[in-house]
């Protein structure tokens, strides 16, 4: 995808943190102290309220109107990919309808015209995360050269193998997402997509049992257009329905909808259609849209409240790239918008701006945090593209921080966005977190060397009469004492950051 193309009281300090050991880079100059579900569509929250307020009922949040928890459908027929583990028992993909469904689903027929169309699958409350193969690995189909790194059922169970086995799992990386270029270049005869049989000789399904076995999800790519962007057979408008169900029966739990050679007029067309058929397969299947990217990002072309009603994320912007001008340019365009971008994102609907290249071979190890601390503050997915199993310990240290991730996961959801760029050419981004909490980050743009940035939290707005406490993301070191008026110093790296994770410890009285 080319860019513009038309084609996410108090609360104490964190121990787990930070894990760098490097020099503390705060300084004061005051006397701080450092130290399957139904097949009848159920209504999704926010449709709820809104069929109440039209209908006059008081609604009332019943847990078995929510669809049961991603990754556990999939009956299998196949004989599962198996590295000396039993594979659990899976349960039915399509549950009965409870009477409690059907409840729901008259008043979401009464509340029709607030909540015409919207994806039903009650995940991504908090932005997703997991492992995506594109960046890293793009489209290399020539497993007899290549046959560690060719996109094969052995890459994914490999990255499945890694994230179940070094920790990531644990940490919410979940996902294990394949991208372009798994496909045979025809369908079969009954017109049903088909993987590449030498790469993926045992087959999908297999696989995302095999992923399932581990503990993770499953995602997978398609295209709505004629091919997809690698010129793999594409999902046209007649055939989404019959894709949905095959990925459903695969047991897939994710699904990443390029736009690739389609109009304007289908893709207006398609990415709702595909929200409907998912939500018609009865398996919660998260839906990453496209759909934005390709008619340039932005209102009035861009109807985000639409795309929040049918999407759990969508990209808006240029492919990301191995490189630290390719961070930037992302970063740039989600600052210069984001008074348009922040309102739109929420738990359920994210702003998505690509993966994590963190591991890879563009990034310094400065620039790795830079990128790992600011998609934190833009709630964005943290969808890595790497390579797992050859990771540099500082990389993996990087992203598996707990508070960082504690940070992104943060259950408002609330996205946040740069509130200063200094002549100095520090910039400040700050993100809001539940018990009035917040996530501040000063990110040096500069070139030459460590800067020196004093400033103060009533220079960042904080206007509240209270005494804060910081957390340094990274260091771990714990900022105490620290009152609005206060000047403070941190010492920012060249394209480096200081991620500070800041609360409230005393709510003095006003006036
Ligand atoms: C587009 C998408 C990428 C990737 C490739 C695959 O460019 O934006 O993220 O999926 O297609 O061909």
């Amino acid at each position: 995808m080319k860019v513009g193309s038309s084609q996410q009281a108090h609360a104490g300090p964190y121990s787990e943190g930070a894990v760098f050991q490097q020099q503390t880079s705060t300084s004061f100059d005051s006397n701080l102290a450092t130290t399957s579900h139904c097949r009848v569509p159920a209504c999704p929250r926010r449709c709820l309220s809104n069929a109440a307020a039209a209908t006059g009922l008081v609604t009332r949040r019943s847990r078995r109107s929510r669809p049961p928890p991603a990754g556990k459908g999939g009956a299998g027929a196949e004989p599962p990919i198996s590295r000396g583990r039993r594979l659990p028992e899976l349960p039915r993909v399509f549950n009965p309808c409870s009477r409690a469904m059907k409840l729901v689903a008259c008043v979401c027929g009464l509340a029709l015209v607030a909540c015409a169309l919207a994806l039903e699958n009650g995940l991504m409350r908090t932005p997703p995360m997991g492992w995506l193969a594109w960046e890293r690995f793009r489209c290399n189909t020539d497993c007899k050269i290549d046959p560690q790194n060719c996109i094969s059922e052995r890459l994914f169970m490999d990255m499945a193998d890694r994230l179940a086995d070094d920790g990531w799992k644990e940490l919410g990386y979940v996902y294990v997402n394949i991208d372009d270029c798994w496909m045979a270049k025809q369908r079969d005869a009954s017109g049903q997509l088909v993987p590449d049989p030498e790469r993926f000789p045992r087959g999908i399904k297999a696989l995302a049992d095999y992923v399932h076995s581990r503990g993770l999800k499953m995602g997978i790519y398609g295209d709505l257009g004629t091919y997809t962007c690698g010129g793999y057979p594409g999902t046209t408008l007649d055939q989404i329905e019959q894709d949905a169900l095959t990925f459903a029966h695969w047991g897939v739990d994710m699904l990443k909808l390029d736009g690739c050679y389609s109009s304007e007029d289908e893709q207006a067309q398609g990415y709702p259609r595909m929200t409907k058929a998912l939500n018609m397969t009865g398996r919660p299947i998260a839906y990453s849209c496209s759909w934005p990217a390709y008619q340039g990002g932005l209102p009035p072309k861009v109807n985000y409240t639409l795309l929040g009603n049918i999407c759990n994320l969508w990209r808006n912007y240029g492919d990301i790239q191995d490189s630290w001008d390719s961070v930037l340019a992302i970063l740039d365009w989600y600052s210069e918008n984001q008074d348009v971008l922040q309102a739109v994102a929420g738990p359920g609907h994210w702003n998505d701006p690509d993966m994590l290249i963190i591991g890879n071979f563009g990034l310094s190890f400065e620039q790795s945090r830079s990128q790992m601390a600011l998609w934190t503050v833009l709630a964005a997915p943290l969808l890595m593209s790497n390579d797992l199993r050859m990771l540099s310990q500082s990389a993996k240290e990087i992203l598996q921080n707990k508070l960082m991730i504690k940070i992104n996961q943060d259950p408002l959801g609330i996205q946040g966005r740069m509130i200063l760029k200094e002549k100095s050419h520090i910039e400040v981004f700050l993100r809001p977190l539940s018990h009035s909490a917040s996530a501040l980050v000063f990110f040096s743009r500069r070139t030459d060397m460590p800067y020196r940035y004093t400033t103060s939290l009533a220079r960042l707005n904080f206007t509240e009469n209270a005494v804060y406490e910081a957390q340094d993301v990274y260091s771990g070191n714990i900022i105490s004492g620290l009152a609005p008026e206060h000047n403070f110093t941190v010492i920012v790296n060249p394209s480096g950051v200081v991620m500070w994770y800041l609360y409230p410890t005393i709510q003095l009285k006003k006036g």
